[in-house]
């Protein structure tokens, strides 16, 4: 990789930034001074530091985000607002794009990666990996509706969905209830309770898989994941 390359996607500015902090023979590679913005470098093999300061490379970012309604799923929008405008400047040279896709107005847990294998492994259709969500619903929710989301809803448009696990926290004129789905149609929550003629109020995705939406991440807020988080994440590539 190019050395300027390297040292914008560590944070070392931008390749303008980078390529005086060359010329100002700050930069050296294996005790060398550099002045050549264009050498290419193994950061892997190579001890690359500026100002005595050691460059980490990592080429993969996992970033776990508490996603608020208003912002879309997606890297670019020509009307809204996207995920990526709450990613603080220190990730933002990592190109990173969301794991699935929340709707604009839910919110919740949205992983977003450069790592391309990982973001295929959760969003496969073949791998069922149960989401689970926290809804608000028009009226009551009875006990009856359990059995009935976990032997499947036929959808608007006839599909069958797979066995999914309600969990009624509160029956009231407006209901809470969790639910566990281990696919990823347009709309789906939304969907389902439309089928059976009730209305999804407001929703939150609270995990994926093992991953959980850590309570004390504020809302709008991002963090990289923790090193246990990362190694389930990754061991989903698998
Ligand atoms: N189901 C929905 O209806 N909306 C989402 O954002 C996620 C799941």
């Amino acid at each position: 990789m190019r050395l300027d390359k390297l040292l914008a996607h560590t944070g070392f500015g931008t390749r303008k930034e980078v390529k005086e902090l060359i010329k100002k023979r700050l930069v050296t590679v294996d005790n060398n001074v550099i002045t050549k913005s264009n050498l290419h470098v193994n950061p892997d093999e190579q001890l690359i530091e500026v100002n005595k300061q050691k460059v980490h490379y990592q080429k993969y970012m996992y970033i776990m985000l508490h996603k608020p309604p208003k912002y879309l799923s997606a890297t670019v929008d020509l009307y809204d607002q996207t995920v990526l405008d709450l990613i603080p400047l220190e990730y933002q040279h990592y190109d990173l794009s969301p794991v699935g896709r929340l709707d604009k107005d839910t919110e919740g847990l949205l992983l977003l990666t450069n790592d391309g294998q990982l973001n295929h492994a959760f969003t496969s259709p073949n791998r069922e990996i149960y989401k689970t969500y926290f809804a608000k619903i028009k009226g009551k929710v009875f006990d009856n509706h359990i059995e009935q989301f976990r032997e499947g809803i036929i959808l608007d448009d006839g599909y069958k969905t797979k066995e999914a696990y309600l969990e009624i926290v509160k029956s009231d004129s407006i209901s809470e209830i969790k639910l566990a789905i281990c696919e990823g149609k347009f709309h789906q929550v939304k969907r389902m309770f439309r089928a059976i003629n009730m209305e999804v109020l407001y929703l939150k995705r609270l995990s994926i898989g093992d991953l959980q939406l850590d309570k004390d991440l504020p809302i709008g807020k991002c963090r990289k994941l923790t090193e246990d988080e990362l190694a389930y994440v990754l061991s989903m590539k698998k």
